[in-house]
């Protein structure tokens, strides 16, 4: 059995894969949001403190799910970035504790492998990723475009040069007065509002800006709602805010699609998928899957439970991307920069 762990953010997770039959047998997440909540968004330090408390529970909690002792654990996996540096180093400081306790390899693995890869998971059961496929990944911290060629090839296509698509709809709910964390609540206020009643920019900077391809930005989006709440302080009241809340919802959507129909034009694609917290949005997942029939291209989306940070995501890249081609483990350390594309 593979025993992974994901610490990187607020989610203290660990899951449980049979490397034999590809089952996910367990996938435990104890989500702090209750604890960042007051704070209006995560604060590392109490983060890193909760994840301590939690980690030995969710751990015992994801074998006790999967009904396996820890003699069965034959391999290890944990994220070592990218993410905030003290939650990360909770989880690999006990991951490499336990390594070194069962005498197991252990495996450190790219958080944003494991979202990518979480588009391969099917009913708890590990699928045969088809090449090559691009992947939307969206989530509060990252929003990038990756085109995948390989199990152990992805290049970044695009990716965001200010805020992530998470990170713009949590500052833009905070400026409509909506509670913590903001994607949610915004879609569940956009219900019923009509997208059409503001025009808000769908500004992607020009390709090549920050040296990317197809770059992504947010920022002005975020400053037109706070431009058009001051005009109109009205707005943020019950009758209008569900118009401006689709209007602001459609707009990060909208730029989102328009940026994977054009990587589509121009590199070869046999699926679109699209991962992170953000692909949870249920008109993100319309919009995409019309853009996809339109291009004739499959969209797959993550699992709406595997979309938020978790561990299923981060075993299935640990045995497909990792095990393989390091069948020792990696050496693991924290890494809270580390880059999409480096493994
Ligand atoms: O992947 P994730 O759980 O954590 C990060 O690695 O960032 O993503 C969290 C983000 C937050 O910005 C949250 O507002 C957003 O995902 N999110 C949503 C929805 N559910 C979560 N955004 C839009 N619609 C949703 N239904
Ligand atoms: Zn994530």
């Amino acid at each position: 059995m593979l025993l992974a762990i994901e610490t990187s953010c607020d989610e203290t997770a660990a899951a449980v894969l049979d490397p034999g039959s590809g089952e996910i047998l367990s996938n435990v997440i104890h989500s702090q949001v209750d604890d960042h909540r007051i704070h209006g968004g995560v604060v590392p330090e109490l983060a890193s403190r909760c994840h301590v408390a939690a980690l030995p529970g969710v751990v015992a909690r994801a074998l006790a799910e999967a009904g396996v002792g820890w003699s069965s654990v034959e391999a290890l996996a944990v994220t070592r970035g990218p993410g905030l540096a003290t939650s990360l180093l909770t989880g690999v400081v006990y991951a490499r504790g336990l390594a070194m306790r069962l005498g197991v390899p252990l495996f450190g693995v790219n958080h944003l492998a494991g979202h990518l890869h979480s588009i391969w998971i099917g009913k708890d059961l590990l699928e045969t990723p088809v090449y090559p496929h691009l992947v939307l990944l969206v989530s509060g911290g990252h929003t990038c475009l990756v085109h995948r060629t390989g199990l152990d090839a992805w290049t970044v296509m695009g990716q965001t040069l200010d805020d992530a698509a998470g990170e713009a709809l949590d500052k833009g709910a905070r400026l409509m007065g909506l509670g913590y964390p903001g994607g949610p609540e915004v879609q569940r206020t956009a219900a019923g509002g009509d997208a059409a009643a503001v025009a808000f920019p769908r500004g992607n900077p020009p390709p090549g800006s920050g040296g990317w391809a197809f770059p992504f930005s947010f920022s002005g989006l975020k400053t037109a709602l706070l431009y058009h709440l001051r005009k109109h302080p009205d707005d943020t009241g019950a009758a209008r805010l569900p118009h401006v809340a689709a209007s602001y919802q459609e707009a990060v959507v909208d730029t989102l699609v328009r940026r994977v129909e054009q990587a589509v034009a121009t590199v070869p694609a046999m699926v679109i998928g699209c991962a992170g917290g953000v692909a949870r949005n249920t008109r993100l997942r319309e919009k995409l899957a019309a853009a996809g029939r339109r291009l004739g291209v499959p969209v797959r989306f993550a699992d709406p439970l595997l979309c938020a940070d978790n561990a299923a995501m981060i075993a299935a890249a640990a045995q497909v991307c990792y095990r393989p081609f390091f069948p020792q483990g990696t050496g693991v350390d924290v890494t809270p920069g580390l880059p999409v594309d480096v493994r």
